[in-house]
C-alpha cells in the first residue's frame, strides 16, 4: 500500500504522515529531504544552485536512509531547496530513487509536493494537508524558539509565501492537489485530530 501526501511547508504533513507510517506499519519518506540535502551539498560545496549536473551527480549519491534531519531541517535549507527543486533533470533522479523507496513492500507513505500528482500517482490513498498561510506560520515560529532560533512571525509568514509561490507556480512538478487527493484543512484542528482524520479517510478508501 502507498499513502501520498503533498501540501505546502509547514501543514503538519511530516509529523501526520511519520504518524501514519507507524500506525499503517509501513516505511515513511519525507521527499522533502531529498531536495534539502542536495541543495545542502551545494551550498557545502559552494557550487551555484543553478549547476544541475553537480545537483544530479549528487542526487545519484545520496543515501535515502542516511540522510541527516537534524541538520537539514534549518528554515534557509528549506528555502534553498525550493530553489533547485526547479530543476528538471534533478527531479527526474530524485524522482526514480523515491519510486524505488514506495515500491518495496510492504509499502509506504511518502509525503512531499507532487507525491499524488507525480511520483506516485497510483497511490491506494491522496490527501493535500493545508492550513491557512497564518497557522502555518504561527507553528513555524513556535517550533523555531523551541529550539532556541530567534524567530519572526512576520518574517515566518513571508517566506512561507514566498516559497509556496514559487512551489506552486513552477513550471515542473508544481505542487497541486491531485484530482483524485482527499484534502485536509488543519487550520481548526490539533495534530490529534488531524491525525484521527486522516485515519479515518485512508481506513475508508482501503
Ligand atoms: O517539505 P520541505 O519543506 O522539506 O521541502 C523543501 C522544498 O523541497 C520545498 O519547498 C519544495 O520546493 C521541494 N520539494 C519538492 N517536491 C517534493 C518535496 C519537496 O519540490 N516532493
Amino acid at each position: 500500500m502507498i499513502i501520498a501526501i503533498d501540501g505546502p511547508a509547514a501543514s503538519g504533513k511530516g509529523t501526520l504522515s511519520r504518524r501514519l507510517a507507524e500506525h499503517f506499519e509501513l516505511r515513511h519518506l519525507d521527499t522533502g529531504l531529498t531536495y534539502r540535502a542536495v541543495a545542502a551539498a551545494l551550498l557545502a560545496k559552494g557550487m551555484p544552485l543553478g549547476d544541475e549536473a553537480i545537483a544530479i551527480e549528487i542526487a545519484r549519491n545520496l543515501d535515502l536512509g542516511h540522510m541527516d534531519k537534524s541538520l537539514l531541517s534549518a528554515h534557509e535549507i528549506g528555502e534553498v531547496a525550493s530553489r533547485v527543486a526547479v530543476l528538471g533533470g534533478l527531479r527526474e533522479e530524485l524522482v526514480r530513487l523515491q519510486r524505488e523507496f514506495a515500491n518495496k513492500p510492504p509499502g509506504a507513505v511518502l509525503d512531499g509536493r507532487d507525491i499524488g500528482t507525480v511520483v506516485c500517482q497510483n497511490a491506494e490513498v491522496k490527501l493535500f494537508v493545508t492550513a491557512s498561510s497564518e497557522a502555518r506560520a504561527h507553528r513555524r515560529t513556535d517550533e523555531m524558539r523551541s529550539k532556541g532560533i530567534e524567530a519572526e512571525f512576520a518574517d515566518v509568514l513571508e517566506d512561507l509565501k514566498r516559497r509556496d509561490l514559487r512551489d506552486s507556480q513552477r513550471t515542473i512538478a508544481p505542487m497541486k492537489q491531485a484530482e483524485d487527493a482527499h484534502l485536509l484543512d488543519t487550520t481548526e484542528m490539533d495534530i490529534e485530530t488531524a491525525f484521527q482524520a486522516a485515519v479515518d479517510i485512508i481506513s475508508k478508501a482501503r
